[in-house]
C-alpha cells in the first residue's frame, strides 16, 4: 500500500512474517513427524494430518503412536533415568542451560512454527509463548544447580509421563519438562494432536544440546496415545487439559501408586470495582479473554462488573472490540488469530447458539472465512446461566453485575472451578482484602495473565491440583529421600468377657463439637489382649460423614490467625499432658504393649510442634522479572478427612489433626480401626480445649466402609489415606467426583511434608509503578 493511501485511510497494511523457515524444517524432515525416542526420531508414518488452522492446509503427517511405541519410549526413559539422576544437579543444570540457549537461538523458527500450527498471532508466540518457555529452562537450570544444597532431602520420582494440550504447545512443554529434568527425572511427553510441531523442534534441540538419549522422549498421537501413556509403567502423570480427561486420568491411575498433577479448566472471574481505572481494565480484559482467541485455561472469561459502571464499561469494551483485527496469524499486526481446529470452532459456536439468555454482541470487525470466530460479549447473564458456569474456551466473554464487594466474592466463587481471578480497583486495601477470599490458585490485581517461571501456577477445586513453576512446582517432581513404609495392618483382639464394672462404656462419635450417637445405632465391642472387654465404639456410616463434613464447612477455622491456632494447639497439648496416665493405661490395655506413656508424650510433642509452626509456615515474595511482586501465599486446602493409621492409635490420630489444624484446615478423623478407644477418649480433650465446633470430628468404625464415602464426598477437598494402599485405592477410585487431592502421608518427623499437604499456594500478582 503506498504511503499516501495509508495517510488517507489510516489503515494498517499487512506485515506478514516469513514462514519459509518453518516450512523448510518440515521439508528437511520429509514432511512427516514421529516419535523421538532414545535420542533419535523413529521412522514416521502419515497416520494423522497436522494442519494450519488459518488456512486448513496440511503442514505434515504425524505418527499415531501405538501402545507398543509408547512402551518403547517409557523403557528408554526408564533405562536413562538412573544415570541422569546420578549425574547430579550441576551437570543437569548445564544441559538445561544449553537447552535454553539453543531455544533462544531458534526462537524465530519456534515462533513461526507455533503460529502456523496453532493459529495464534505471531505477536503472541514471538513475544510471550517462546520467551516464557525459554525463561522456564533458564530458571530451572538454576533449580537443578541448587538441588543438592537447597533440596538435599528430596530425590527424583523416576519416569514422568506428561500430556499437554494445544493452547500453549511449547510453553506447556517447558512447564512440564524443565522441572522434571531439573529434579533428575526422565520424561515421555505427548503433545496434543493439533499442535505437535514445536515439540518436534524441541526434540531436535535436545539432540543438539547434549541431552543424553532417553532422558527426553516425545510420543506423537491423540487421546489413545495419551491413555496408553497413563497406563504405562511411569512413576508420575502430569496432565494439562480438559477437566473431563483429567477426571478419566484420575480414575485410571487410582491405586497405581503413580503420583499425579492435574491442571484443568477454569471459568475465571474478572472483577471490576467502581473505582477501577476503567480504560486500563478494558485493556486488561482484551488480554484476559482475547489473548490466544480465549483458548486459555485461566482466561478471564467471566466479567463481574460493578452495577454503577456497567453500561459505561460495556460501551467502552464494545468500542475496543470493534478495533480488534482478526486474520492471518502470521501477520504481525493481527490481534486475534485462528481457532485451533474446526472441531473447537464448532464447540464454541454450539455453546453460544444454545444460549438464549442475555444480549450477545459480536465485534463489528471483518472476520475471515474459515476457522475464525469474532470477539464476543454476552451481557446481562445471571450467575446460574450455563454460559456463566461452563468453560467455552473461545473468544467469548460473559458478563454479570454486582453491587457490593461481598457480592462480587460470592459470585466469583460460585463456580466448580478455581483456577485464576483478576480484580481491578484503585483501592489497594480493597484489593488485598478480596484477593485472599477468591477461590483460585492465581489472583491478578490490576493486571491479568502475568506468568513467570519463578511463580507457581495451578488451581483448586475442579481446576486441578499441583503447582507448576517456582519452588512449589518442584514438589510435584520430587519426593522425600526416605521412602514411606507401607503401614502395617493390625487385627483387633477378640474376646467375650464382660466389663469389670457395670458402667456403660459405649463411646460416642464426635461431630460438630458434640458427642453424637451413630446414625445407624450400631456399635462394636473392643477387647484387650487377654480377651477382656474394654468398651464399645460406634460404627459410623455415610450420614455421620455427611454431618461431620457439614460441620467442617461451617466452622470458619480457615479464617483464624496462626496465632490463635497455635494457642488452641498448645491448650490441647496441655490438657493431653495432664491426662498422660489415663491415656497411657488405655493404650497399653488396647495394644497389650507397654509403650503407652511414650506414645502420649510423643503426641504432646506433636501438638507443641504444630502449634509452633502455626504462625511460621510462611509464603514467599517471588523474584519475577517485571515490575510486580508475586506473593506466594499459603492457604489451607480446606476440608480434610483422614483415615488414621492402625498403629499408634493416639499418635496416628493427633499427628494428622495437629498438622491440619496448624495450617487452617478442618478435619474429620476416622480413628484407628482396631484400637479406636483412644480416639473416643480424645474427644473429651477436644471439648476441654476451646476447639471450635466442627473443626475436628472423630468417627469410628470399619474404615473400609467409610473410605468409599470419603472418596466420593463433594464437600471434602482432600483425603489423607494413612492406613495403607488398599484403602487409598478405594478413595482414589472415587476422588474424581470433585477432583479431590489424595495424599498418603509422610514420615512422622517430616513436618514440612505434613504442612505442605495442608496448604496450597495462591500466587497474588501486584504490579507496581504508574
Ligand atoms: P483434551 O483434554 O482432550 O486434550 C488434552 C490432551 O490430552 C491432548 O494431548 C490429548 O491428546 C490428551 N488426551 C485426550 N484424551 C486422553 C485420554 N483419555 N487419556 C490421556 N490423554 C488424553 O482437550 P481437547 O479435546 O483438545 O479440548 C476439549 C476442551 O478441553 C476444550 O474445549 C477446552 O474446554 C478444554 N481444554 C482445556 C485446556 C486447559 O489448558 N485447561 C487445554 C485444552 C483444552
Ligand atoms: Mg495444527
Amino acid at each position: 500500500m503506498p504511503i499516501e493511501t495509508i495517510f488517507d485511510t489510516m489503515e494498517y497494511g499487512t506485515a506478514p512474517e516469513d514462514r519459509s523457515i518453518a516450512l523448510q524444517w518440515i521439508a528437511n524432515h520429509g514432511g512427516l513427524i514421529g516419535p523421538y525416542v532414545n535420542g533419535v526420531f523413529a521412522p514416521a508414518r502419515d497416520d494423522l494430518a497436522i494442519r494450519n488452522p488459518a488456512t486448513g492446509e496440511k503442514l505434515a503427517g504425524m505418527t499415531l503412536c501405538t501402545k507398543d511405541e509408547v512402551t518403547e519410549a517409557v523403557q528408554s526413559a526408564r533405562a536413562a533415568q538412573p544415570d541422569w539422576q546420578k549425574a547430579g544437579g550441576p551437570a543437569r543444570a548445564r544441559v538445561l542451560y544449553a537447552l535454553a540457549r539453543l531455544m533462544q537461538k531458534h526462537a524465530r523458527l519456534l515462533a513461526v512454527m507455533e503460529s502456523l500450527d496453532n493459529g495464534k498471532p505471531i505477536r503472541e508466540s514471538r513475544d510471550i509463548d517462546i520467551p516464557l518457555a525459554i525463561r522456564h529452562f533458564y530458571h530451572h537450570a538454576g533449580h537443578a544447580q541448587l538441588m543438592p544444597s537447597a533440596l538435599s532431602d528430596r530425590v527424583a520420582l523416576g519416569v514422568c509421563g506428561q500430556i499437554i494440550p494445544w493452547n500453549f504447545p511449547l510453553l506447556m512443554l517447558a512447564w512440564k519438562i524443565a522441572p522434571a529434568l531439573a529434579m533428575g527425572n526422565t520424561v515421555v511427553l505427548k503433545p496434543a494432536e493439533y499442535t505437535p510441531m514445536t515439540a518436534m523442534i524441541f526434540a531436535d534441540i535436545c539432540s543438539q544440546a547434549g541431552v543424553p538419549p532417553g532422558v527426553v522422549n516425545i510420543v506423537t498421537g491423540d487421546g489413545s496415545t495419551g491413555a496408553a501413556l497413563v497406563d504405562a509403567t511411569v512413576d508420575k502423570i502430569a496432565f494439562t487439559g480438559s477437566t473431563s480427561v483429567g477426571r478419566q486420568i484420575q480414575e485410571a491411575t487410582a491405586g497405581s501408586g503413580k503420583s499425579l498433577t492435574l491442571e484443568l479448566g477454569g471459568k475465571s472471574p474478572y472483577i471490576v470495582f467502581d473505582d477501577a481505572d476503567i480504560d486500563s481494565a478494558v485493556e486488561g480484559l482484551v488480554d484476559a479473554i482475547w489473548f490466544n482467541q480465549g483458548q486459555v485455561c485461566c482466561a478471564g472469561s467471566r466479567l463481574l462488573i460493578h452495577e454503577a459502571i456497567a453500561d459505561d464499561f460495556h460501551n467502552r469494551l464494545k468500542a475496543r472490540m470493534d478495533k480488534l483485527r482478526i486474520g492471518d496469524p502470521l501477520d504481525k499486526s493481527i490481534d486475534v488469530g485462528a481457532i485451533v481446529d474446526p472441531i473447537q470452532l464448532q464447540q464454541i459456536q454450539a455453546l453460544v447458539q444454545a444460549n438464549t439468555a442475555g444480549q450477545t454482541y459480536h465485534a463489528q470487525t471483518p472476520v475471515p472465512e474459515g476457522c475464525f470466530y469474532p470477539p464476543t460479549l454476552i451481557t446481562g447473564l445471571h450467575p446460574a446461566d450455563t454460559l456463566m458456569q461452563e468453560e467455552i474456551f473461545g473468544p467469548v466473554l460473559v458478563s454479570t453485575t454486582f453491587r457490593t464487594p461481598a457480592e462480587a466474592v460470592e459470585i466469583a466463587n460460585n463456580s466448580k472451578y478455581g483456577l485464576a481471578a483478576t480484580l481491578w480497583t484503585e483501592n489497594i486495601n480493597l484489593a488485598l482484602e478480596i484477593a485472599p477470599k477468591l477461590v483460585a490458585g492465581v489472583v491478578w490485581v490490576n493486571a491479568t495473565n502475568l506468568f513467570d517461571a519463578a511463580a507457581g501456577f495451578g488451581g483448586t477445586r475442579e481446576s486441578g491440583f499441583g503447582r507448576e513453576g517456582g519452588w512449589e512446582g518442584l514438589q510435584a517432581y520430587s519426593k522425600p529421600r526416605q521412602p514411606l513404609p507401607e503401614p502395617a495392618q493390625v487385627t483387633p483382639f477378640t474376646g467375650q468377657g464382660a466389663a469389670a464394672d457395670d458402667i456403660d462404656r459405649t463411646a460416642k462419635l464426635f461431630i460438630g463439637g458434640k458427642q453424637a450417637r451413630p446414625d445407624g445405632g450400631y456399635s462394636q465391642a473392643f477387647f484387650g489382649p487377654k480377651g477382656q472387654l474394654l468398651g464399645h465404639a460406634p460404627i459410623a456410616n455415610r450420614k455421620d460423614i455427611r454431618n461431620a463434613v457439614q460441620a467442617q464447612l461451617a466452622c470458619g477455622w480457615g479464617k483464624t490467625t496462626g496465632h490463635l491456632r497455635a494457642q488452641i494447639l498448645y491448650y490441647l497439648a496441655e490438657n493431653l499432658a495432664a491426662q498422660t496416665n489415663r491415656f497411657a493405661e488405655r493404650l497399653d490395655a488396647m495394644t497389650g504393649l507397654t509403650t503407652g506413656a511414650e506414645e502420649v508424650r510423643a503426641a504432646v510433642d506433636v501438638l507443641f510442634t504444630y502449634a509452633a509452626w502455626a504462625d511460621k509456615f510462611e509464603g514467599r515474595a517471588k523474584s519475577v522479572p517485571m515490575r510486580a511482586v508475586a506473593l506466594a501465599m499459603r492457604e489451607p486446602v480446606g476440608a480434610i478427612a483422614a483415615l488414621c493409621s492402625d498403629q499408634h492409635p493416639l499418635l496416628g490420630l493427633v499427628t494428622p489433626m495437629a498438622a491440619a489444624l496448624s495450617t487452617g484446615n478442618s478435619i474429620t478423623l476416622c480413628a484407628s480401626a482396631p484400637f479406636p478407644l483412644a480416639a473416643t477418649d480424645f474427644s473429651h480433650i477436644l471439648e476441654a480445649s476451646d476447639v471450635p465446633a466442627g473443626v475436628v470430628n472423630i468417627l469410628t468404625g470399619p474404615q473400609a466402609d467409610l473410605a468409599p464415602h470419603l472418596g466420593a464426598h463433594m464437600g471434602l477437598d482432600t483425603v489423607w489415606c494413612l492406613s495403607g494402599a488398599e484403602l487409598t485405592q478405594e478413595v482414589q477410585a472415587r476422588a474424581s467426583s470433585n477432583i479431590k487431592r489424595v495424599w498418603q502421608g509422610a514420615a512422622q518427623d517430616d513436618h514440612d511434608s505434613w504442612l505442605d499437604a495442608g496448604t496450597e499456594i495462591k500466587t497474588i500478582w501486584i504490579p507496581y509503578g504508574e
